[in-house]
């Protein structure tokens, strides 16, 4: 029987799946849905300092291949939001809190407050490509820096970079997250891209333009992963278009130590992640591989 179990920069996971920021990441009470479902971590929607509306609808747009969206950051605000954080104290799960911000001061900020209230990682996302302000942290290797290595002076828990493939070279970006602290990488957030009414020749997005995830991304989520994984000595984490098991156990022989999962739930709702469970098990037992960490970057030797 091989051992599912995943040692993340520290962080138990009983198995390399978890939930994807944006998605039920609302409320602890969807969260302890998706750890009930299978999920060994989950990441809370993105966080920032004040309440945020987000843009007006639509925010949202199917696609053939996935979803685009712009929901410009909505939330409720870290002081609202910590009481959520609280309530997943007991959890048997750990509780990744994604947070959002212009700069370090910020960042920092919201790192302490949600350590405080119990988050067990931080996940920073630098990379939403829709609100100016965020979307550029990750395009300046310098300004990331400085955000990472502001955070991780003021919390004990593994720092998570969420990088943006919307740049030209993702490697040079993750190195400076990884010289800067961060003791993690998830790639990819979404691809930047539009969808238009034929009709009318109207973008359909409030915003215009949002981050396309799904289907599409997988082989780009691929791609990132393995070209990080093989320059940098922390974990990388697989996000992207990761719809069945096979997805899964690419994006892990392409180097991710866990796979995020999000957009697919869309499609397959929570019973995906049992469905991804079970297909990596087999695949390491019909191959006598004794647990995940064996099939962690193979892709590599060739
Ligand atoms: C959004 O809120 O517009 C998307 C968040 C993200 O992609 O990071």
């Amino acid at each position: 029987m091989p051992n599912l179990m995943v040692d993340l920069a520290g962080l138990k996971l009983r198995n390399p799946t978890m939930l994807a920021a944006g998605v039920m990441g609302i409320s602890s009470s969807l969260m302890r849905r998706v750890a009930k479902a299978g999920a060994a971590a989950v990441v809370t929607k993105s966080i920032g300092v004040e309440p945020r509306l987000g843009y007006s609808n639509p925010t949202v747009v199917a696609v053939r291949c996935g979803l685009i969206n712009a929901m410009g950051l909505s939330n409720p605000g870290i002081r609202a939001f910590t009481n959520e954080i609280m309530l997943l104290k007991q959890f048997k799960v750990p509780v990744v809190a994604s947070i959002f911000a212009g700069n370090s001061e910020r960042f920092s900020q919201l790192a302490q407050y949600v350590e405080k209230a119990g988050a067990n990682a931080i996940e920073l996302n630098v990379s939403c490509p829709n609100v100016e302000g965020v979307s550029q942290i990750c395009q300046d290797t310098s300004l990331l820096f400085k955000v990472v290595e502001a955070v991780k002076s003021v919390t004990s828990v593994p720092i998570i970079t969420k990088l943006s493939p919307n740049v030209t070279d993702i490697v040079h970006v993750a190195k400076a997250a990884e010289e800067a602290g961060s003791d993690a990488v998830t790639a990819i957030n979404t691809v930047r891209a539009m969808a238009i009414e034929i009709e009318t020749g109207r973008p359909i997005l409030a915003n215009k333009i949002g981050g396309l995830s799904g289907p599409a991304i997988k082989p780009i989520a691929v791609r990132c992963v393995y070209e990080i994984s093989r320059a940098l000595k922390i974990p990388v984490i697989g996000c992207g278009g990761v719809t069945c098991w096979q997805d899964a156990i690419e994006l892990l022989l392409a180097g991710a130590k866990a796979v995020q999962i999000g957009t697919a739930i869309k499609y397959k709702e929570l019973g995906i992640f049992n469905e991804i469970v079970s297909g990596i098990k087999k695949y390491l037992e019909d191959r006598g591989y004794r647990k995940v960490d064996d099939i962690v970057g193979l892709s590599h030797q060739y």
